[in-house]
């Protein structure tokens, strides 16, 4: 089995490495541009994938690269790990490649990607999975995993057959990581969402890490009323909750402390954020259902004062 991995940054390069581990095939796809550079800085016609593990260990792993525009195979396993705003282009540009049953595994932040993703994709699987795996890039293909954490996947907006479903779950069972699979896992993307809604714009906003959200009674103010929100969205779409979320935002700012979150690493480099997945895909939830949300609107106004988008 060869798995296609497109998005070559910490998810990418943690999961090309977990599958390797596992003793499957992948190929890791980057843009053309980029494939050139990797290949001219490895000067190696099988560049190394380098994973510094939470335990201390460092493993290497020669990897196949490729760029979606000199592919040629037909795609069976489909893991596609690019920010949300890329994520539905991404899959595109490889449309003419998919294989009828196909298995597309979306690893995106935030929610409104996977669902435009499955919309278009009917012939194929589409899986969205929610992880709270904690990896950052040292390097160009050199990840840190920096803490382990648990992995849920399900299928989005469609019920497989339990052959497919089976088929899937045999296969990633097979990986070094806690993965568990859902038929819930809109539930699972709420919860990442309301994690993501209060501690990512919040620590762009502040540019400080993960653990200093909880330093000041009017910064654990605003994580309540943003969490609050995405509760209210959450029970006025039918959702059904699975917990407290505000003490899931803080045990995730305590478990992160030291972290960076992605949003507030984008921001520091003046890249695109994928706030319009995050709290963008909240306010227009909340309009159509009519719910107020004065605080993700008031965050994302100053962020965008900020020229944070
Ligand atoms: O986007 C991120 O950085 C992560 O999802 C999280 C959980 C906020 C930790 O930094």
């Amino acid at each position: 089995m060869t798995w296609h991995i497109i998005g070559a940054g910490s998810m990418g390069c943690l999961w090309t490495a977990q599958l390797l581990k596992a003793g499957m095939k992948a190929t890791l796809l980057v843009r053309e541009q980029r494939l050139r550079s990797l290949n001219i800085a490895h000067n190696i016609a099988r560049p190394i994938l380098t994973v510094d593990e939470w335990d201390g260990a460092t493993h290497r792993y020669p990897i196949k690269l490729n760029s979606p525009e000199s592919l040629t195979d037909s795609i069976t396993h489909l893991l596609v790990c690019t920010k949300a705003q890329d994520a539905e282009a991404a899959v595109q540009s490889l449309a003419g490649q998919l294989s009828d049953q196909c298995q597309i595994l979306l690893m995106q932040n935030g929610m409104g990607s996977q669902q435009a993703i499955a919309r278009q994709f009917c012939s194929q699987t589409v899986w969205a999975a929610s992880t709270t795996e904690g990896a950052w890039m040292k390097d160009a293909l050199h990840v840190c995993h920096a803490g382990s954490g648990s992995t849920w996947v399900g299928p989005v907006d469609q019920e497989p057959d339990d052959s497919v479903w089976q088929a899937l779950k045999g296969v990633l069972e097979q990986l070094p990581l806690d993965i568990q699979f859902t038929h819930q896992i809109e539930q699972k993307l709420w919860d990442k969402l309301a994690i993501n809604c209060a501690i990512n714009g919040l620590t762009a906003l502040y540019d400080c890490r993960n653990g200093e959200l909880l330093n000041s009674k009017e910064r654990q103010q605003r994580l309540a009323a943003l969490t609050e929100e995405v509760t209210q969205v959450r029970q006025s779409a039918g959702v059904p909750g699975s917990g407290n979320l505000l003490e899931l935002v803080h045990q995730v700012c305590r478990d992160t402390a030291m972290n960076h979150s992605s949003t507030c690493m984008d921001a520091r480099r003046g890249r695109d954020t994928e706030l319009a997945f995050i709290n963008g895909y909240l306010i227009e939830q909340a309009e159509k259902l009519g719910v107020e949300t004065p605080a993700n609107r008031r965050l994302m106004k100053a962020l965008t004062e900020l020229n944070i988008r």
